[in-house]
Order: C-alpha cells, then sequence, then structure tokens
C-alpha cells in the first residue's frame, strides 16, 4: 500500500480485513506456497481482463485474474504475487485519487479484488492493474449516486444467458453503445453442458464441469468473448448466478439428477462452482463462499431514485414440484425464511422512488394450457405459487416494484396481478424477462409466435412476449422508466446489427406497464 493513511485508506483496511484474514487461514494447509519474490511472474498475465462491479456512492469493486494459459488452470506458479492498483478521475491517470497493491492468491485462482472507498458519488473513474512489469488494460467505471439525491436519472441494461456453444455474444457491442450506468445481470453467466460438436462455439474442455479448475477454464473461455470482455471493462455490472453457474434446475443442495450426483459429489460441486464464481466475478469479500455457501443475495441504492434488491432464487428454495397440486403446496418456498423477511423489509422501510426486485426467474404467470385450467413452469416462480401470491399482496403497499429476470430465453414484459387466479385482481407492479443474450440462438420468429400467441388469451397480462436475442435497457428518472427491447438480428456470426423491437413505459405510482 503506498496511500496515505486517511479515514478512507483505514476504511479500506477494515473491509479488506476479512479476505486477508481468510487468505492467511487458506495459506495454513498451503505449506508450498511460496512468496512472490522467489517467483517470477509469466509472460501475459492479463489475458481475462478486468472488470468492476456494485457500485456504492464512494466506493466500487475492481476486479482481474492473473491466468497467463486461461483455459489450462490459469497458468501461474503456486505462489503469491503483488499487484498495483490505481483509479483516476482521467483516462490517463492524471488525476489518480486512490492507489495500492493487493495479492493475487493460488487459493483464489490469483484473482484480485479491490474494494475501493473514497470516491466521489455519481462520476466516471478509470483504473489498471500493474504486476510485475505488465500492466493491465485500463477500465472505465462509475460511481452510484449521493445517498440523498433525489432526481436524476439512471440507465440501466438488463442481461442474463450467455450460452457460449449457442453463439457469439453480440448483444453486447450494442450495449456498449448505449453506455449504460451498470448492467444488471440475473443469471447464466456460463453454462455447465457438454462440448458439442455442432455449437456455434465449442466448449472447452471435455465434460460437464465438476471440479473448481474445470469451472476456472469455463468462466476463463467464457470471459475471452470480445463484446463480453468489452463491456466488463467500460461498465461496472451487479451479478448475480441462476441454476447453470453450478448445474441445470439444482435447487438448495438437490442436483438435477440426484440418481447421477450423490449429495457428498454435489456439495463439493456447488464448492467448487461457488469458489469458481467468486473468482470471476466484481462482488465485494461478502460473496467469498464458506464451502456450499455463498452470500449472493444483497441491496444496492441508487440515491433516492431506486433501490435494487438482488435475489438468491436457488440455494434457499425447496425441490421443484413435479405436479400442479405441488406447485400450490404453502410448503414450498423459493426464497426461504431468512431472505424473504430481508425482502418484505427492504421493501417496507425503502426511501426509494422505485424498488427493483432482479429476480433470475420469471415472476408472472404463464399459463401452458391453452383454455380451462392452468399449466405452469415449476422452476419459475409459479412452481412456488403460495411464496409468490404472498408477496404479490406485499407489492400493493410498495411503492413502484418492478422485478427484473432472466432464465426464459424470451422478453416477456407482463402486469404482475395481485392475484393471477382472479382476472379482475388489481395489477400491483411490472415485470421484465430479458430475452438472452445468446441463449436459443437465432430463433425461427414466426414458429415462436405460432406456438406462443394463442397463448395470449390465457395470460392477458403479457404485453410483449419475443424470441430474439438481446437485452433491455431502462432510462429511469422520477416520473418513469422508459424501456427498450434491444435485440440483435444473429448470434450465429461475431458482428451483428441491432434494433429496437419493442418501446415500452412504467409511470411512477401507475403500477403495470405499458406499450409506448
Ligand atoms: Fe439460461
Amino acid at each position: 500500500m503506498t496511500a496515505a493513511l486517511t479515514p478512507d485508506r483505514r476504511r479500506f483496511l477494515t473491509a479488506g480485513a476479512a479476505v486477508l484474514g481468510a487468505a492467511a487461514s487458506a495459506q495454513l494447509w498451503l505449506p508450498a506456497t511460496a512468496r512472490a519474490a522467489e517467483t517470477p511472474l509469466p509472460d501475459g498475465v492479463f489475458t481475462l481482463g478486468i472488470a468492476s462491479g456494485d457500485p456504492l456512492p464512494d466506493g466500487i469493486v475492481l476486479w482481474t485474474r492473473l491466468a497467463p494459459d486461461p483455459l489450462g488452470g490459469g497458468g501461474m506458479p503456486d505462489a503469491v504475487f503483488s499487484v498495483d492498483w490505481e483509479i483516476a478521475e482521467d483516462e490517463r491517470f492524471r488525476k489518480t485519487v486512490r492507489r495500492g497493491t493487493t495479492e493475487a492468491r493460488p487459493e483464489y485462482g490469483h484473482s484480485v479484488h479491490v474494494d475501493v472507498r473514497g470516491l466521489r458519488p455519481d462520476r466516471p473513474y478509470w483504473y489498471r492493474f500493474r504486476a510485475g512489469g505488465q500492466l493491465s488494460p485500463t477500465g472505465r467505471t462509475r460511481t452510484a449516486p449521493h445517498p440523498h439525491r433525489k432526481g436524476g436519472s439512471l440507465r440501466v441494461a438488463l442481461a442474463s444467458c450467455q450460452n457460449w456453444q449457442h453463439g457469439y455474444f453480440t448483444p453486447y457491442a450494442d450495449m456498449l453503445a448505449q453506455d449504460p450506468d451498470f448492467v444488471l445481470f440475473v443469471g447464466d453467466y456460463i453454462y455447465e453442458s457438454k462440448p458439442s460438436a455442432a455449437a456455434v462455439r465449442r466448449h472447452e474442455g471435455s465434460d460437464e464441469p465438476y471440479t473448481l479448475v474445470q469451472y476456472r477454464n469455463r468462466y476463463a473461455q467464457y470471459r475471452t468473448d470480445p463484446d463480453l470482455a468489452a463491456m466488463h471493462a467500460n461498465t461496472p455490472w451487479v451479478v448475480t448466478f441462476d441454476d447453470h453457474e453450478v448445474d441445470n434446475d439444482w435447487a438448495g443442495e438437490i442436483p438435477q439428477d440426484p440418481d447421477k450426483q450423490s449429495h457428498d459429489a454435489f456439495v463439493a460441486r456447488l464448492t467448487a462452482a461457488f469458489q469458481a464464481y467468486y473468482e470471476h466475478m466484481p462482488v465485494r469479500a461478502t460473496a467469498i463462499p464458506n464451502g456450499p455457501h455463498i452470500q449472493m443475495y444483497r441491496r444496492l441504492e441508487f440515491g433516492r431514485l431506486a433501490r435494487l434488491n438482488v435475489l438468491d432464487t436457488r440455494q434457499f428454495r425447496t425441490d421443484q414440484a413435479t405436479t400442479q397440486d405441488g406447485a400450490e403446496s404453502p410448503s414450498m418456498t423459493m426464497l426461504g425464511a431468512q431472505q424473504k423477511q430481508w425482502l418484505l423489509d427492504g421493501l417496507h422501510d425503502s426511501p426509494a422512488r422505485w424498488n427493483l426486485i432482479a429476480s433470475q426467474i420469471m415472476m408472472a404467470e404463464t399459463d401452458l394450457l391453452l383454455g380451462e385450467g392452468k399449466l405452469w413452469y415449476y422452476d419459475a416462480w409459479d412452481g412456488y405459487q403460495a411464496e409468490r401470491n404472498a408477496l404479490l399482496e406485499e407489492f400493493a403497499g410498495i411503492r413502484n416494484p418492478v422485478v427484473l429476470s432472466g432464465d426464459r430465453h424470451l422478453t416477456m414484459i407482463s402486469d404482475l396481478k395481485e392475484d393471477f387466479a382472479d382476472p379482475d385482481s388489481d395489477v400491483v407492479g411490472a415485470e421484465f424477462v430479458g430475452t438472452s443474450i445468446s441463449s436459443n440462438g437465432d430463433q425461427d420468429q414466426a414458429a415462436f409466435h405460432a406456438q406462443w400467441d394463442p397463448l395470449k388469451a390465457d395470460n392477458p397480462h403479457w404485453k410483449v412476449i419475443d424470441a430474439h436475442r438481446g437485452y433491455h435497457l431502462f432510462d429511469i428518472d422520477r416520473d418513469g422508466i422508459d424501456a427498450q427491447v434491444r435485440i440483435v438480428d444473429t448470434v450465429v456470426k461475431p458482428q451483428a446489427t441491432a434494433s429496437t423491437l419493442a418501446r415500452l413505459r412504467v409511470e411512477s405510482d401507475e403500477p403495470g406497464v405499458q406499450v409506448v
């Protein structure tokens, strides 16, 4: 550390103490770990780029990972290396405002997480790392607005579901041009599927990842997508995971196929998957996993304009129902008691105009049965009827709840009804299910509409449904949210043309969403 010992620096040291403590205890059982001074640094350590995330009014997380052989376990010696970092108010680093030195440790895959504090609210910053004589690319990031700020505007990009094998991540090139204040990524950052010869791009390795090294290689491969890397380098991200960061449709400590993975084997898999997730994401030390557990649900504040509640709908849920009656059982929980109370408290005591809820999976109803009766997807909130319905009843007393979801690989934009069983019940909020970056590839739109349009009569709360790849872009101010569904014409080629498929508006204090 070379910064002066200001109050801000003391705060940073306190925040970093937990990381150092965890690292120190890990080192006890790693006697072979050498110090950097004894071991030369390999060439080309910044292959995975840089990232930033979880903006605060005075802080940001800066990330990198030293990996000269990114798809081969990283390629770093089993030693601790010093990494210098600096953050400036200008692109040329003439006005550096904070700098320091941190450690890249082998037990964290030589990843680096710096929780910088002492910054000014609502402004851009530039940052970079130096290890040995090697300089990282320069990144750009942005802090959150001052906590008391009531006005202003916020531009948010909602993304999810980037399957390497289904296509190139072309929507990020357009997202970069739209220059959002932050990217909200709601899950399926990687897919755990085996390599497929028929894929647009083939997954690395020879099987699904199970071990820490295998998950590291999979994340490293995804980070080599140039559009994804550029999006991370230019904008802070707020991330959470869904199922494919571990195993399709997992629930708590239950894998997709319990016949194929014992409980012990799946707990080991969760441990490896969460460790690799932490190592590759720009998140705070609160997200350092504790074995098969990781703390991801959290809140971020954007002045008095928006409060963002980021949910974890995987770790604490009961196993999926298999019947309609099962989905209605009061014993089913999506959030677990503790997270549910945390969410309700955060909604009811919110000082914010907009109460955003990042939910990995869709909250509005999808009735798949034409005509009389209902048929639901049991992995989504529809499979957890009692808890979902209780939450929607609470929404009636919350200011401007807006749910931002993924998982479905479709754009589905809906009014949220207080009771989906009663067509006359009140609209209590809005939901945007933000299609996918590449998952499902280039779909046949005519075939999609032939299959899904007939279901609109059974789902009158749907405002827009669509099967293009892309993301949603939100311009939020005190009066309303202007939303755009941004789509690309292809993900099977590295370059694409982007356009706006639909524009929507959510008026403040008028629940629901309107097509403009
Ligand atoms: Fe997905």
